[in-house]
């Protein structure tokens, strides 16, 4: 199959969290199946250059539509992570790829349907005949229904298109006027059964918009696919979801084990694996010395946490679990960044208070590298969300052998099984978890990892070797995309005959 992917994130170049991992690991993945799979991205000042070879300009120049006039389009293309990836560099004056960021723009909506309709266009411009159109949450959700009102009559017509949700919580819901500007037909979708937002008559959402118009519909695992179909998981899109449930499915993200390999992982100072966990200790200490942290007790556990600080992720959690960490006799390292003003306060006036401090420490910004130093360096690992499309970082954390302490949502709920739940076969018991957001039932599921650790060291090992030989590679989940897309493709086929 040919698989076109558009969309604002890719590791390791656009990275801002787990939409860009999925991006390459997964048409990584694909790609080693045999198929052909191409990506289109936003032409991000910001990128992280040294990673895209043979980077150059194409000599064509893609025209596309926005706010009633055509606007040229600069086609770079360049290979990322063995992946031939297109960059649209708008030649408009709004420069909406020259902001030193990827997201977080007053403008987002404008710069991503822009990019969403220029991409459309350089395939139809290209000449491309993919069997597959992969688009992925709000910033390309306009791709779908642009499609099948501009591009399927233009001769694009042999594509399927594949829309993934990998966050319900962001939808790009805008007022009816604004979506317009991409060249979106709104008086034909400002509909309460395509594209209208359930709390306004005015206003449009993308997202809706991509669950009508798709072909297929996906979102990162099992459990959320359930819990958006509720009242209380849905995000107002619950009713749209049902009406479309015979093509919605919930697939489980997995890991770029490449790229989160212990035994290879450039950025740490020392190797390691399951049966040789010598390494691991040394970067513990060698992280210790890094932050200042006291490291003369081998026998207190590091606990670890690497996530954007924002109301999902269960921040009042997160907060509580650095003191009881301190309670239990832990270290705690932090690292996180956050686009939200008021949680950003707080947690830089928490690591204020404990900059000095021997067994605390928070670092906010976003540290690819000190990343990596974490998962290998932490004992545990805390995912305490309130919601959890997928999550990759208790998949990242179990690679370094760093045990996940997480709430029973969404993907955590298919990816962490409670060592002490005897429903479950020992040998797929990897963690611990607790259900309600609340600090009492976190500090069940802590202290009894805590316990674990301190008091018997030999299970504890055991559970580590245990939790770093899972397979958390994408072979499966990427087989359910390529089924997908399959029958999506051979349903068309029939039909046109
Ligand atoms: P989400 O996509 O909701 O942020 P995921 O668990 O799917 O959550 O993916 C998060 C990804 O981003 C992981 O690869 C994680 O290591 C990375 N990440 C999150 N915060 C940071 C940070 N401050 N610095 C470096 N990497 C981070
Ligand atoms: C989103 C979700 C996260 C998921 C990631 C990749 O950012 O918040 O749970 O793992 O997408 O699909």
């Amino acid at each position: 199959l040919h698989v076109i992917h558009i969309a604002a994130e890719m590791a390791p170049v656009a990275k801002v969290g787990g939409l860009g991992d999925v991006l390459s690991a997964l048409s990584k993945a694909l790609q080693k199946k045999g198929h052909l799979v191409e990506i289109v991205l936003p032409k991000y000042d910001c990128m992280q250059y040294e990673s895209i070879q043979n980077l150059r300009v194409l000599d064509i120049v893609v025209e596309s539509y926005f706010d009633g006039q055509l606007f040229k389009n600069k086609i770079w293309i360049g290979t990322v992570e063995g992946l031939p990836v297109y960059f649209i560099e708008p030649l408009h004056p709004a420069k909406f790829f020259w902001r030193g960021k990827t997201y977080g723009e007053p403008d987002d909506l404008k710069r991503f349907s822009y990019f969403s309709r220029a991409a459309l266009e350089l395939l139809h411009q290209a000449g491309k005949k993919p069997d597959i159109i992969h688009c992925h949450d709000w910033q390309t959700a306009f791709v779908a229904p642009l499609y099948w009102d501009l591009y399927a009559p233009k001769g694009l017509n042999s594509a399927r298109i594949c829309f993934t949700c990998h966050n319900f919580e962001y939808q790009g819901t805008a007022p009816a006027s604004e979506i317009a500007s991409c060249g979106l037909d709104i008086h034909h979708l400002n509909r309460p059964d395509r594209m209208q937002d359930h709390s306004s008559p005015d206003r449009i959402n993308p997202v809706k918009g991509a669950i009508v118009f798709s072909n297929i519909v996906t979102t990162v695992s099992p459990t959320y696919a359930q819990e958006v179909r509720t009242s209380q998981g849905g995000q107002g899109l619950q009713a749209t979801i049902n009406a479309h449930a015979q093509k919605f499915v919930g697939i489980l993200n997995g890991i770029d084990t490449d790229c989160w390999n212990p035994a290879t992982d450039g950025y740490l100072r020392f190797q390691y694996n399951a049966n040789d966990l010598e390494g691991k200790a040394e970067n513990k200490k060698a992280l210790q010395r890094h932050l200042g942290l006291s490291v003369s007790d081998s026998r207190r556990p590091l606990v670890g946490c690497i996530t954007r600080l924002v109301p999902q992720k269960g921040v009042h959690l997160i907060r509580h679990a650095i003191y009881r960490a301190l309670e239990l006799g832990g270290q705690f390292v932090l690292l996180g960044s956050s686009p939200v003003p008021n949680i950003r306060r707080e947690f830089e006036e928490i690591a204020k208070k404990f900059e000095n401090h021997e067994h605390v420490r928070l670092i906010l910004k976003y540290d690819e590298a000190l990343s990596h130093s974490i998962y290998a360096s932490s004992d545990m690992f805390i995912i305490p969300s309130i919601f959890e499309p997928c999550g990759l970082t208790q998949m990242i954390a179990m690679r370094y052998g760093a045990i996940p302490i997480a709430r029973k949502t969404g993907g955590l709920n298919d990816s962490v099984f409670d060592v002490d739940d005897d429903t479950i076969p020992v040998q797929l018991r990897n963690g611990y978890t607790f259900v309600t957001p609340d600090e009492q039932a976190f500090n069940g599921a802590f202290d009894r990892a805590f316990n674990h650790y301190m008091n018997d060291n030999e299970s504890w090992q055991e559970l580590i070797n245990r939790v770093m030989s899972i397979d958390f590679s994408w072979d499966t989940s990427a087989s359910q995309y390529e089924e997908l897309y399959v029958q999506s493709v051979s349903r068309a086929r029939a039909a046109r005959r």
